[in-house]
């Protein structure tokens, strides 16, 4: 009994020691919300914070994440108002969550537009996998950094000021662009269940789904080289980024960068 403690006090130990540290700054000149979710693979621990929190400009937090952090993902919502807070009600003009401030933990995913920062980690082949998407369209410019000298991934540019009018929206009350869609989340086939701009039904797969089919795929991708522009992008050799595990690296994540 007394060594399966000790084994079992190590052990916690060791898994400690291999925790990665991730820091979230805001460097938009306005408050912005954040939040993380956790997708939801069977039994992966999560990130020892909130699952939302409001953030002034140049606020920063550092928070544990466990190594083998699961299609998790970070994005920012704009212009939140928590008073009316129903819980399920919209709070933001963008990216708002189920959920209100803290954003619900199984359900709590951002409504698009919304750029979004995604990790697994400790993946296949020994890999963290990280991304910056465009899938669910933009809100918010922001970029991942590490402590280790991997590769750097994001959307620095602000695809607000510049996107298409078919694709922009929603606005606020002065009718300035909070966002911009992807081409299956604004409809432009006229079908999302079946269409090339989602890869969606008979354009389901990577050989079905080129990026040469996906309207505007080459505005998101141009502006934003190293950011996950469609549903397939891995292909593009810059939308999917990986580092070695064993290096057990820190990311940092920055909006407005
Ligand atoms: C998750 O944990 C539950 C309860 O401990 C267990 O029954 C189930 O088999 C686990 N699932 C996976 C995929 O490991
Ligand atoms: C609060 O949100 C709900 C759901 O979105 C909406 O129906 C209601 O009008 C809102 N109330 C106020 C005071 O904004
Ligand atoms: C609308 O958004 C623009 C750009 O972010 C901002 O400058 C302006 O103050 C906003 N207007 C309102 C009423 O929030
Ligand atoms: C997409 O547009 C078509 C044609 O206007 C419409 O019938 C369909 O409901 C729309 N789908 C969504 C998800 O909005």
């Amino acid at each position: 009994m007394k060594s399966l403690y000790f084994f079992k006090f190590f052990a916690t130990i060791l898994q400690r020691a291999d925790a990665r540290t991730f820091t979230v700054t805001n460097r938009c000149s306005y408050t912005i919300c954040w939040q993380i979710f956790t997708g939801p693979s069977a039994n992966k621990s999560t990130p020892d914070y909130s699952t939302g929190w409001e953030a002034q400009p140049d606020a920063s937090v550092s928070f544990t994440v466990p190594n083998d952090w699961t299609a998790g993902r970070i994005w920012g919502r704009t212009d939140c108002n928590f008073n009316n807070d129903s819980a399920s009600g919209q709070t933001c003009l963008t990216a708002w969550c189920i959920g209100g401030l803290k954003c619900n933990p199984t359900t709590g995913t951002g409504v698009p537009p919304a750029t979004v920062a995604e990790w697994t980690l400790n993946g296949d082949d020994s890999q963290d996998y990280y991304d910056v998407s465009l899938v669910d369209g933009f809100n918010l410019p922001m970029q991942i950094t590490n402590n280790v000298g991997c590769s750097v991934a994001g959307c620095t540019a602000d695809l607000n000021s510049v996107c298409p009018s078919v694709l922009k929206g929603p606005t606020n009350s002065s009718g300035d662009t909070l966002g911009c869609q992807s081409a299956c989340d604004a409809n432009l086939s006229g079908d999302t269940t079946d269409s090339p701009n989602c890869c969606s039904g008979s354009y389901s797969t990577a050989a079905t789904c080129p990026p040469s089919g996906v309207e505007y795929y080459s505005f998101f991708k141009g502006n934003c080289p190293d950011a996950y522009a469609y549903a397939y992008d891995e292909s593009s050799g810059t939308a999917l980024w990986k580092c070695d595990s064993s290096l057990s690296a820190d990311y940092t994540l920055t909006f407005c960068p």
